[in-house]
């Protein structure tokens, strides 16, 4: 089979492959991408999308399925990387990690001013109901959080907003969800609450969002933006974000897993076989 890909990618698995370029192949018939859009006129033979990353917001899965070309994604392997991710910047953000970091590096301490929120007893809602939101749950019963989950299709979503303390963002992003946590619905925050996302950037309204922020009245942890890799100017100099590069699944580990899962859906498509992680 005559594969191309976007990137080599990372972990022992990817030698399994042969024939593959990384870069122009206008003949491939599988191509592997990272969540990028495909140009569907520059690969007239492609029957598969492989991806490596469970989100496929940037692959247009209808049009693949226009033209006959299957997609796979990596589900399952990296919810306990991002649940990890997760929980690191909720604790960064409420106990001030970061700050307090930058203060020692700048010459200075903490001081009585230096005061974090508590995340042990603290209300947890989880927006989005999938394998990541029960990893980020069941770490929310080492810390003794009461857990408020709730999908971004049905239940009280707005009423989940007021109640928590801790806002962590775990649904794909789609048509319904784009925009989901808007203007109107960050005010519902409670003072001093702390917004998590690690799902997609235009998840959430990113313009009212950074507004929120620049008021100090809440703060957030940030792994994912709209525009990637822009990151909004007047979000760099706040002292209540932390902020990380999209890098939720990007372990050693975890990347060698998902690598792993592409592989298998390469390899299997090759021999015929049903797909291990299509695209449904
Ligand atoms: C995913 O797999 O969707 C992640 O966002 C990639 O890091």
């Amino acid at each position: 089979m005559r594969i191309a890909a976007t990137r080599a990618l990372p972990g022992p698995a990817w030698d399994e492959l042969d024939d593959v370029v990384v870069g122009e192949r206008p003949d491939a018939e599988i191509l592997i991408v990272m969540n990028e859009p495909v140009d569907f006129e520059a690969f007239p033979e492609l029957r598969l999308v492989a991806n490596f990353s469970v989100g496929y917001d940037r692959i247009d899965v209808d049009e693949c399925r226009r033209r006959g070309i299957a997609v796979t994604n990596t589900p399952g392997v990296l919810d306990a990387a991002v649940a990890d991710l997760t929980f690191a910047l909720i604790l960064a953000v409420r106990r001030r990690v970061v700050e307090g970091d930058a203060r020692i590096r700048a010459g200075g301490w903490g001081g009585r001013d230096f005061q974090g929120r508590e995340v042990t007893g603290a209300t947890l809602a989880i927006v989005g109901l999938g394998r990541i939101g029960a990893a980020v749950a069941r770490r929310a019963e080492g810390f003794d959080m009461r857990v408020l989950g709730v999908s971004s299709r049905n239940g009280d979503l707005e009423q989940v907003l007021r109640e928590a303390d801790v806002v962590s963002l775990h649904t794909p992003l789609s048509e319904a969800t784009r925009g989901l946590i808007s203007r109107e619905r960050l005010a519902l925050l409670r003072d001093g609450a702390t917004l998590v996302n690690t799902a997609r950037g235009a998840v959430v309204d990113e313009d009212a969002l950074v507004d929120e922020l620049e008021s100090g009245r809440i703060g957030a942890g940030l792994d994912v933006f709209v525009h990637e890799p822009h990151v909004p100017e007047r979000l760099r100099g706040l002292p209540n974000v932390v902020l990380t590069p999209h890098i939720a699944s990007s372990t050693v580990e975890t990347r060698a897993a998902m690598t792993r899962c592409v592989v298998d859906n390469v390899l299997a498509f090759a021999r015929g076989e049903p797909l291990p992680t299509p695209v449904s």
